[in-house]
C-alpha cells in the first residue's frame, strides 16, 4: 500500500504494548506500522513516515544485549516520540543520563503538566497516567525541557525544539485516560497528519489492488465462517465477483448448523461460488480413539490440507489462494532477549496450505487489526452476528472434548454449546465476553433425576474476558444466567448431569482445554 501517504511507524523494542500503540494510532484514522528497531535511517526515509514512535521495552539501555536503534534517526527531520524505554533510549543516545530507579514504578501516578503545548493540548493540567518502568532519566540531554512531572519522575514528559518528545508513562493503555488525546496531539499537531486512514478508503484501495493483482485469473479461498475468512471473502468478491471460488470444509467438528449458515449467507445472499464439502466421515475416522490433544490438532490440520487440495483441483485454472491473514499474524516480533511477548505465536488454521499448493497468495486483510476487519465486514454488509463472532479454533469441537472424539459425544457437546450461545445472547452477554463455550469432560459423577440415580458426564463452561486472547480472565457473569445455562444443559442434554464453571485465568491456564 505505497499510496498511503500518512504513516506513523513504531520502532518495536519488545514492549507488550507495541501493538496497542499501533491500534491507538489507527483509531485516530492514521495508518501505523510496526517495524524493527534495526531499520536504518535510509530504510526509514524510504517508508516516508510522518512521525516515529519508539516503543517501550523490557530492557535497560545499559544491558549488554539492549536493543538500540540507529542514532541517525534523530537527524531525519521527522518528529519522534519515545515512550518509556523509548524515552530512556533518546536520553541515553543524546547525552543525558539514565539510571536504575530505586524501585520499579508500576501503576497509576498523578501527572502535573508544566507546558501543555503541543502534547498536552486540551488535556487536564493534572491527570492520571500509567507508569511501568525500572530505569529512569536522571539528567536530560542538552536542549530538552521537562514538560510534565510526577512525584517520582521529574522528567515524566520531555520535549526538544527539533520535535523530539519523550513520555515516561504509557499513553497507549486505558489506564491513562488522556492517552489517546496525547497521541492525537503528537500525530496531528506535531506530525501534521490529517486522518486519511478510514475503512471506506481502505476498501476502495483494496478492491483496486485485488483487481490489479488477480487480473482475469481465478482465486480460491478456504471459508471457515469465522470473521477473518468471511470478511476476506466479501472483500475479494466485491473486487472480482465470480472469479472467486470459496470452499467450506465441514470437518465434522463444527458447531450446530454451521454449514447451513455459511451456505445461506455466502451462497444464497451474497451469491458467491461456494463449494461445501461434507468430509465429516474422513475426519472422524482418522480421529477415532485419538486422545492426545496435539495429535488431534495435527490430524485435523493435515486432513484439512488434503481435502482442500482435492477440492481445489477442481479449479485447475486457479492461480491464487486467498487467506484472511491479519496484521497481528504478520508483525515480525523482534527476538529480544528475555522478552516473552516476542515468543508468543499466533495459531494458524490453514498453516502449511500455501507451501504445498503452489499458488500465489491474496491476503487483503494483512494490514488490519481485528476491530478494523470487523468494520470492513460491516461496510460490506456482512451481518453483525458474523462480524462480531467469537473466535473458534480450527480444530473446532475436537479440542473441547477431552479424550477421544466420536459422533455421540460431539452431539452432546453441540447441544450444550448451542444452549450456551443462546442464553448468552438472550442475556445480552455474548458480545461482551471474548469467548463463551462448553467443554465436555468424560468424567462421570452421580446425580439424581426424578427418582432415578444417574451416572453421567460433566460439562464445563468456559467463559472469558480478554483483549487479544493472549491473556484472559474468567467472566464474572450474573449467577442467574449461570443458573439458567446449567439448568437447561442438565435438563435438555441427555448424558450430562453436572455443569461446572471454569474459574481459571490465562496464564497459567489456556482458554481452550486442549
Ligand atoms: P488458548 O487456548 O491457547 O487460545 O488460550 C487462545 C485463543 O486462540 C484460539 N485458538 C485457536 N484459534 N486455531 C485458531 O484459529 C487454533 O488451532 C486455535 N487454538 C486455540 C482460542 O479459541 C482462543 O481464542
Amino acid at each position: 500500500m505505497d499510496d498511503i501517504h500518512e504513516k506513523i511507524i513504531i520502532l518495536d523494542f519488545g514492549s507488550q504494548y507495541t501493538q496497542l500503540i499501533a491500534r491507538r494510532i489507527r483509531e485516530l484514522n492514521i495508518y501505523s506500522q510496526i517495524v524493527s528497531y534495526r531499520l536504518t535511517p535510509s530504510e526509514i526515509r524510504a517508508i516516508n513516515p510522518a512521525g516515529i514512535i519508539l516503543s517501550g521495552g523490557p530492557s535497560s539501555v545499559y544491558d549488554e544485549n539492549a536493543p538500540h536503534c540507529d542514532r541517525g534517526i534523530y537527524d531525519l527531520d521527522v518528529p519522534i516520540l519515545g515512550i518509556c524505554y523509548g524515552l530512556q533510549l533518546i536520553a541515553h543516545h543524546l547525552g543525558g543520563r539514565v539510571v536504575p530507579g530505586t524501585h520499579r514504578e508500576y501503576g497509576p501516578a498523578t501527572l502535573n503538566v508544566v507546558e501543555p503545548r503541543p502534547l498536552f493540548n486540551d488535556t487536564p493540567a493534572e491527570q492520571r497516567v500509567w507508569m511501568s518502568h525500572g530505569d529512569k532519566v536522571l539528567e536530560l540531554p542538552d536542549g530538552f525541557q521537562p514538560v510534565a512531572t510526577t512525584d517520582n519522575s521529574e522528567f515524566a514528559a520531555v520535549a526538544h525544539p527539533t520535535r523530539i518528545y519523550g513520555l515516561q508513562f504509557h499513553p497507549e493503555v486505558v489506564h491513562t485516560p488522556s492517552g489517546s488525546e496525547i497521541l492525537c496531539n503528537f500525530c496531528y499537531d506535531v506530525c501534521g497528519c490529517k486522518g486519511e486512514w478510514t475503512m471506506k478508503s481502505f476498501i476502495e484501495r483494496s478492491v483496486g489492488e485485488i483487481r490489479e493483482q488477480v487480473g482475469g485469473d481465478k482465486v480460491i479461498l478456504g471459508l471457515s465462517g469465522g470473521v477473518d475468512s468471511s470478511v476476506a471473502a466479501a472483500l475479494i468478491h466485491k473486487a472480482i465477483g465470480a472469479q472467486l471460488n470459496c470452499i467450506f470444509v465441514d470437518n465434522g467438528v463444527v458447531r450446530e448448523g454451521e454449514a447451513e449458515t455459511v451456505r445461506q449467507l455466502f451462497g444464497n445472499a451474497f451469491k458467491m461460488n461456494l463449494d461445501c464439502v461434507t468430509a465429516a466421515d474422513r475426519f472422524l475416522d482418522k480421529l477415532a480413539g485419538v486422545t492426545d490433544p496435539e495429535t488431534k490438532r495435527k490430524i485435523i490440520g493435515n486432513e484439512f490440507i488434503t481435502v482442500f487440495e482435492e477440492e481445489a483441483r477442481k479449479f485447475s485454472n486457479a492461480r491464487f489462494l486467498a487467506q484472511g491473514t491479519t496484521y497481528p499474524d504478520v508483525i515480525e516480533s523482534v527476538p529480544i532477549d528475555g522478552n516473552p511477548s516476542a515468543m508468543i505465536k499466533s495459531h494458524h488454521n490453514v498453516g502449511g496450505l500455501p507451501s504445498v499448493m503452489n499458488l500465489e497468495l491474496v491476503e487483503p486483510l494483512r494490514q488490519l487489526f481485528k476491530d478494523e476487519v470487523r468494520e470492513v465486514g460491516r461496510q460490506l454488509d456482512l451481518p453483525e452476528n458474523v462480524v462480531m463472532r467469537q473466535p473458534f479454533p480450527g480444530p473446532g469441537l475436537a479440542v473441547r472434548i477431552i479424550g477421544a472424539v466420536n459422533r455421540e459425544n460431539l452431539a452432546v457437546l453441540r447441544q450444550a454449546d448451542t444452549i450456551v450461545i443462546d442464553e448468552m445472547r438472550k442475556a445480552d452477554c455474548y458480545y461482551k465476553v471474548w469467548q463463551s463455550f462448553a467443554v465436555l469432560l468424560p468424567v462421570q459423577s452421580v446425580g439424581v433425576m426424578g427418582d432415578e440415580r444417574t451416572y453421567e458426564n460433566t460439562v464445563v463452561l468456559r467463559i472469558v474476558d480478554s483483549q487479544d486472547g493472549m491473556t484472559a480472565d474468567w467472566s464474572r457473569l450474573p449467577y442467574d444466567l449461570l443458573e439458567r445455562i446449567s439448568n437447561r444443559i442438565i435438563n435438555e442434554v441427555r448424558g450430562v448431569n453436572r455443569v461446572c464453571y471454569d474459574i481459571s485465568s490465562k496464564p497459567p491456564s489456556t482458554i481452550e482445554w486442549e
